[in-house]
């Protein structure tokens, strides 16, 4: 060959391994990243869920009906195929006093079987509304408690084997509100829809015929990332405040996005409640991270005329620069515009305390179980819905050290308990894993270590354990536990 023609092919070598790399980056790096900074219009104002009616039965216990049903609903650029719960899109908001015995009845609309969970409710099993209460369609389904926990910002949501990424997706949640008189705080925040309000922040993607497209992210693993946000199922919202101060509970209920949020002027707020309640002490922060099924209650000031917009920022999952990018690292979005008007009502500083949080300790646990998620399993063991992974005994406290051996985003919700974190990698937690939670983002190769105490409730049954980005959940990556009675033997209990 001649030295000519080497230097020819080897141009043609590089050109084509530049072009690669120029097509890599225009066609797979750089369409991976989403950004919608200061491109949201924010012209529609924040819709707040109406509170669901109830009313007392003959046996005082508080009676709600919801119905899950399809729709049409205007995200904001005309008519979708929606499913909600009495309504086309999302649900009431529930609001349920602790003490109190409350009976939800829930109709089938849909042309599906459904269910519908209570997400970090101490529940009896049977009332649980997982994969084993299913409602066959037409047909109807009671779930009755007595509320016995802390005030929080719960939700609800389908929990159907297989299809919970779906119905969600399409609607299906609502936010559930648990007030305990014992420790209402006053200078909290708490007109609902005036300045106390939910912020229900989901991902959504939609086709070139007005769909939802729901269709995975290309590369990510872990199921659909969405490019517009929707909150409280409305794009670009604005919400007009008319207090100096006010409180959001925000919930993640997106299939599979993480969002760590905060305010473009940088502002600072107080967070003053994690998944399962109140925490001890505001925790003064910047930026809140939340991955799908975690809440966080924040109170944050403005002053007369002012704007701002919460925004989720780029933030480290934990898989590496190049991995981070295609599950929604480095992603910025636009979420929610705060409009204050010229004249503010007064509202107080939130208190330096707000309600008492036992620690548990170390020492109370009687037992460690170890979990391992990986592969759309959980110690190597899919979900199968005849088989028990845990016993552990009505009122006893256990720590559950769960590790993400997988290399991508996972994280870790427990049906019927609110657990408290020990440590993360070891170190103790940072204020927003210090209070009441039910579940948690899982960085992979991070050992986290819950700690939680197994209410003792009447009947036997089943409650998951799962990864909460509901395409790993539906693919299995997903366990059942069964509260035993103290000295009873888990075959003789865990049956169905
Ligand atoms: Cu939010 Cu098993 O659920
Ligand atoms: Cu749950
Ligand atoms: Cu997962």
């Amino acid at each position: 060959m001649s030295s000519r023609r080497a230097v020819a092919y080897l141009a043609i070598t590089l050109t084509l391994l530049a072009a690669t790399a120029v097509a890599l980056d225009r066609w797979v790096w750089a369409p991976a990243m989403i950004s919608t900074a200061q491109r949201v219009d924010f012209a529609r104002r924040l819709p707040v869920p109406p509170l669901a009616p109830s009313h007392r039965d003959s046996r005082g216990r508080r009676v709600f009906d919801l119905r899950a049903q399809t729709g049409e609903h205007d995200f904001g650029s005309g008519p979708v195929r929606t499913e909600g719960y009495d309504g086309t899109y999302l649900g009431p908001t529930l609001r349920m006093t602790r003490g109190e015995q409350v009976v939800v009845h829930v109709r089938d609309d849909l042309p599906e079987a459904t269910s519908v969970h209570w997400h970090g409710m101490r529940v009896p099993a049977a009332a649980d509304g997982g994969p084993h209460q299913l409602i066959p369609p037409g047909r109807s389904w009671s779930a009755s408690w007595r509320v016995d926990q802390p005030a929080a910002t719960l939700w609800y949501h389908p929990h159907p084997h297989g299809a919970t990424a779906r119905q969600v997706y399409h609607g299906l949640a609502g936010l559930l509100i648990v007030d305990d008189p014992a420790t209402t705080i006053p200078q909290l925040p708490h007109e609902y829809g005036v300045d106390d309000l939910p912020v229900i922040v989901q991902d959504k993607r939609f086709t070139d015929d007005g769909r939802l497209d729901d269709t995975s992210a290309p590369l990510a693993g872990i199921g659909l990332l969405g490019d517009t946000v929707v909150v409280n199922g409305v794009t670009g919202p604005y919400l007009p405040v008319v207090t100096r101060r006010v409180r959001l509970r925000l919930l993640n209920a997106s299939n599979a996005r993480t969002y760590d949020f905060g305010f473009t002027d940088g502002r600072r707020f107080a967070l003053v409640g994690t998944d399962g309640g109140l925490l001890d002490a505001p925790a003064d922060l910047r930026r809140i991270m939340l991955s799908p099924g975690e809440r966080a209650e924040l109170v944050v000031g403005v002053d007369p005329g002012q704007t701002t917009v919460l925004r989720s920022y780029p933030h480290p999952l934990g898989t590496g620069r190049l991995g981070d990018r295609f599950v929604g690292g480095d992603d910025t979005l636009d979420i929610l515009q705060l409009r204050a008007a010229a004249i503010l009502r007064p509202s107080p500083e939130p208190p330096r305390t707000l309600a008492p949080l036992p620690r548990a300790t170390r020492a109370q646990a009687v037992r460690v179980r170890e979990f391992s998620l990986n592969n759309d399993a959980i110690n190597g063991q899919p979900m199968d819905m005849g088989r028990v992974d845990a016993a552990p005994v009505a009122g006893s406290t256990e720590i559950w050290r769960v590790v993400n051996d997988d290399g991508i985003p996972h994280n870790f919700h427990v049906h019927g308990v609110q657990f408290q974190v020990l440590t993360v990698s070891g170190a103790p937690p940072p204020p927003q894993l210090s209070g009441w939670k039910d579940t948690v983002y899982l960085p992979p190769d991070e050992p986290v270590e819950l700690i939680m105490s197994f209410p003792r409730h009447p009947g036997p049954g089943l409650y998951m354990f799962h990864c909460h980005l509901l395409y790993h959940e539906d693919s299995g990556m997903m366990g059942q536990y069964a509260v035993t009675d103290p000295g009873a033997d888990m075959n003789t209990q865990a049956g169905h």
